[in-house]
């Protein structure tokens, strides 16, 4: 009944652990949430207003599919100002959320016979939006002993004539890894002499530590704008995850297409988002970097937590809002009657034994790892954390 191409879907392997997190919570009992990919704190208060104002001054009809120009040349504004860009608001597209930007991309580019780059650990629907259109996806692995970071190296080895594109994720969700200006250099210097199209994404660009700089990938030098997308949005930066408006900014032969694809299926985004939207780009940024030092204390927190599990390794990231830690030390463990043989058994373990939820690695393809998220309040993170080191030491 089903198309072939579902075929190239696989089943989360994390679902069952967040569904049964889900349940435990719904019949009242305390699970510490380490499992939650978005912000905690709420969408600030002038962004709010800005959405309120749009219903009451019924802006509630389509807008231009792909985004009201006010938002679109707001976007242009912030790329020149924040990164260094020079983009038109023909060259730029707003999508409901980075999600639909990015898979409007692979429905753009992507077919079979294609190859896909992608660094892994990575995020959950990369490898789903590559596969969909029937491209092949390559992961190469970046390694916690180079904090996560894919080499040169490992790029050359993975080129191949059929590779379309690489997918870089900084900073990286679940790593929290973040390239600086020459490690970026370094891959691109790869790239350089390739047709290999990038496409960035840099949602969690605002989300970064201890005075790390951030430098888009298109910054590199005038010659990628050519063969960049530069995909971002305010879902992380300005807690406005349920809003849903992403975007993204690329050549403008790629933007038209990827225009084509929304104009077909969902046209434009929420027209109250998109003034939303608006308001958080546009408007004061303070409360971005009063949460940016909230996460960042929080990290530090559940870093030295982490640091007291014996045999457990965790690089420290330099951006977003996860860790991401090796626990393969306690594989082949067991508790009572119950054998830990790979990261789901260990997330359903501390599940059932520490009421604490986190996502087991094997959904970002790195088995054996746990991503721990922080976007909770510092005393959640040293209740659960505690629940975590003692579930740990009852394991031998
Ligand atoms: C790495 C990464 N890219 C893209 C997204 C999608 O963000 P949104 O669709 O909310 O803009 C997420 C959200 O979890 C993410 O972690």
């Amino acid at each position: 009944m089903l198309a072939e191409r579902m075929k190239s879907v696989k089943p989360s392997p994390t679902l069952v652990v967040s569904a049964r997190a889900a349940e435990l919570a719904r019949q009242g009992v305390d699970v510490v949430n380490f499992s939650v990919g978005e912000p905690d704190f709420p969408t600030p208060q002038a962004i709010k207003q800005a959405g309120i104002r749009a219903i009451e001054q019924d802006f509630t009809r389509y807008t231009a599919s792909s985004g009201i120009p006010d938002l679109r040349r707001a976007i242009c504004d912030k790329l020149r100002r924040d990164n260094g860009l020079d983009y038109s608001p023909d060259e730029v597209i707003v999508s409901s959320g980075a999600k639909q930007c990015l898979f409007n991309l692979a429905l753009a580019m992507f077919a079979p016979g294609d190859e896909v780059i992608l660094p892994a650990p990575c995020w959950v629907s990369y490898e789903p939006q590559v596969a969909l259109p029937g491209a092949a996806p390559v992961l190469i692995e970046a390694r916690r002993e180079n904090g996560f970071r894919v080499t040169p190296e490992q790029l050359r080895g993975a080129l191949s004539p059929r590779t379309k594109a690489l997918i870089l994720n900084s900073p990286s969700n679940p790593t929290g890894a973040a390239y600086t200006r020459e490690q970026l250099a370094g891959l691109a210097a790869v790239l350089e002499p390739t047709r290999v199209f990038v496409v960035a994404d840099e949602i969690y660009e605002k989300i970064v530590y201890d005075g790390f700089v951030f430098t888009s990938f298109a910054a590199l030098g005038p010659q990628w704008k050519d063969r960049c997308l530069v995909v971002n949005g305010v879902s992380k930066s300005y807690a406005m995850t349920g809003w849903r408006i992403g975007y993204a900014a690329g050549p403008r032969a790629v933007i038209g297409a990827m225009g084509k694809i929304q104009d077909h299926s969902t046209s434009n985004a929420n027209s109250i988002a998109q003034l939303a939207a608006l308001e958080a780009i546009r408007g004061p940024q303070e409360e971005v970097e009063a949460m940016r030092r909230a996460f960042q204390e929080r990290r530090d927190l559940m870093l030295d937590w982490m640091g007291r599990i014996p045999g457990v390794a965790c690089p420290r990231p330099q951006g977003a809002f996860y860790l991401f830690a090796d626990w393969r030390a306690y594989l082949g463990r067991r508790a009572g009657g119950a054998a830990v043989a790979s990261c789901i058994d260990l997330a359903n373990y501390l599940l059932d034994e520490a009421r604490v939820a986190v996502v087991p690695g094997a959904g970002f393809c790195a088995p054996g790892h746990l991503r721990f998220s922080y976007a909770t309040s510092p005393e959640r993170i040293a209740e659960g954390m505690r629940r975590v080191l003692e579930a740990a030491e009852r394991l031998d």
